[in-house]
């Protein structure tokens, strides 16, 4: 087992190697460009050794930012051949090409930690310029995808939600119509077990939404209506919520008033929105089908970021805090993104049991804010045996503790930095 100074050096070679030249890959071979939430994270990660390198990274992710406001979920700088679907398969008019779908909106959160370190004045003077495009961002969030006003998040693509297939997608994606579907190759099975990835249905239903976004001219207004995938992604919504009041608290340090005024209105929504995402007969917040109107009736790891978002009445807490129990109880490890009692579970398949540092990141965070500090040390202290047992994986099966998916994987090698940094403030 490696010691931690040891740990801390092999993840700083993780960021290093895998910079691309101002953006970072998430992993060589099987994600070879820059996604969305992945840059936010390693840019945190980035922070706890370089801020000017930290900003650079949210600099490069917003180069992809539309003109509609929104941040693709990822920006293609070179047709890699190792991956599908590439830009070509997209056909998003922009410059450098992207994806045309989103990702969970963690950037805002990313940079007021940033500006509370940064204190060079020319790193304060960029995030000062990045602060409008993070306004532009959320109202994106707030126009297309949240049509209605009602405080969450809807999510159009799974790739969305950033958990891609966990098994809350599985009853809305069952009424996507698959049987156009152009063929097409899989390229993420040259760099990793099948067992680990989504099946090929699952696939199919990605292709197929990704196609009727093409088909839409990726007309944001039109796929935020009309998409045959419409959920509100408890994990979107509670992380979007969070990013607002980060921003909010970035607007009155930078005395942008007549922003923080337009935030408090999102905020007061997000609250409320929050709530709809309650479901009574789990007692947990889960996903809902927009379509149908049916919540997802699953706990997952999404499901405890309410303290994060600063939500959920003390009876909400208390009901959290008994699935929190129930499912410790299951697992060597915390946090698994799907609840071990569920038959869907399955402890070594992508978002459908296996566990992440960046969400359990965010857990912990929100866990430790609400005075939850056995919960967040627990958090901590597992991804810290996780890592010094299995090196820097892209997750990690909650039961055995062995590593899942790519492997030097940046976002893990980013949450271990930014945990031993939190563990010293
Ligand atoms: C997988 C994850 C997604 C992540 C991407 C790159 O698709 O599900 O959340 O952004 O890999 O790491």
């Amino acid at each position: 087992m490696l010691e931690q100074a040891e740990l801390r050096a092999a993840a700083r070679r993780i960021l290093t190697s895998n910079d691309r030249g101002g953006y970072t890959v998430p992993t060589h071979g099987l994600y070879p460009y820059q996604w969305n939430w992945d840059s936010a994270f390693v840019a945190l990660g980035f922070s706890t050794f370089d801020v000017g390198r930290a900003v650079t990274e949210l600099e490069s992710l917003f180069e992809g930012q539309w003109i509609n406001g929104m941040v693709p979920h990822i920006i293609f700088r070179a047709d890699e051949r190792s991956y599908f679907p590439g830009p070509s398969v997209w056909r998003a008019n922009h410059s450098p090409p992207t994806s045309g779908i989103t990702q969970p909106s963690v950037a805002a959160s990313v940079a007021w930690q940033l500006w509370q370190k940064a204190d060079d004045e020319s790193d304060q003077r960029r995030l000062r310029a990045l602060f409008p495009k993070l306004m532009a961002s959320h109202r994106w969030f707030h126009q297309f995808r949240d049509p209605d006003h009602l405080g969450i998040v809807v999510m159009t693509h799974p790739w969305e939600s950033g958990r891609d297939n966990s098994p809350e997608w599985d009853e809305p994606m069952a009424n996507v119509d698959t049987s156009r579907v152009e063929p097409y190759q899989r390229r993420d099975l040259d760099h990793a077990d099948a067992s680990m990835r989504p099946t090929q249905a699952q696939y199919d239903c990605f292709v197929a939404l990704l196609q009727f976004g093409r088909e839409c001219g990726w007309d944001a207004a039109a796929i935020g209506r009309t998409s045959p995938l419409r959920v509100a992604d408890v994990g979107m919504s509670m992380i979007h919520l969070r990013a607002n009041r980060d921003l909010q608290a970035m607007a009155s340090a930078l005395g942008e008033d007549e922003a923080s005024r337009e935030i408090a209105l999102w905020i007061a929504r997000g609250e409320q929105g929050a709530q709809l995402l309650w479901d009574p007969a789990r007692a947990a917040f889960c996903s809902r089908d927009l379509i149908t109107g049916k919540p997802s009736g699953y706990v997952t790891s999404a499901s405890f970021l309410a303290h994060y978002a600063g939500v959920g009445s003390s009876d909400q807490r208390a009901a959290l805090r008994e699935h929190w129990s129930r499912i410790s109880a299951r697992c060597s490890f915390m946090c698994p993104s799907f609840d071990p009692e569920e038959t869907k579970f399955d402890s070594y398949r992508y978002w459908r049991g296996p566990i992440w540092a960046v969400v359990n990141f965010l857990i912990a965070k929100g866990m430790a804010e609400a005075g939850e500090t056995q919960a967040a040390h627990r958090l901590g202290d597992d991804m810290r045996a996780l890592i010094a047992a299995g090196g820097f994986r892209e997750a990690f099966d909650p039961i055995t503790g062995a590593g899942t998916g790519g492997d030097l994987f940046s976002w893990t090698a980013a949450m271990y930095l930014a945990w031993l940094d939190s563990a010293n403030d």
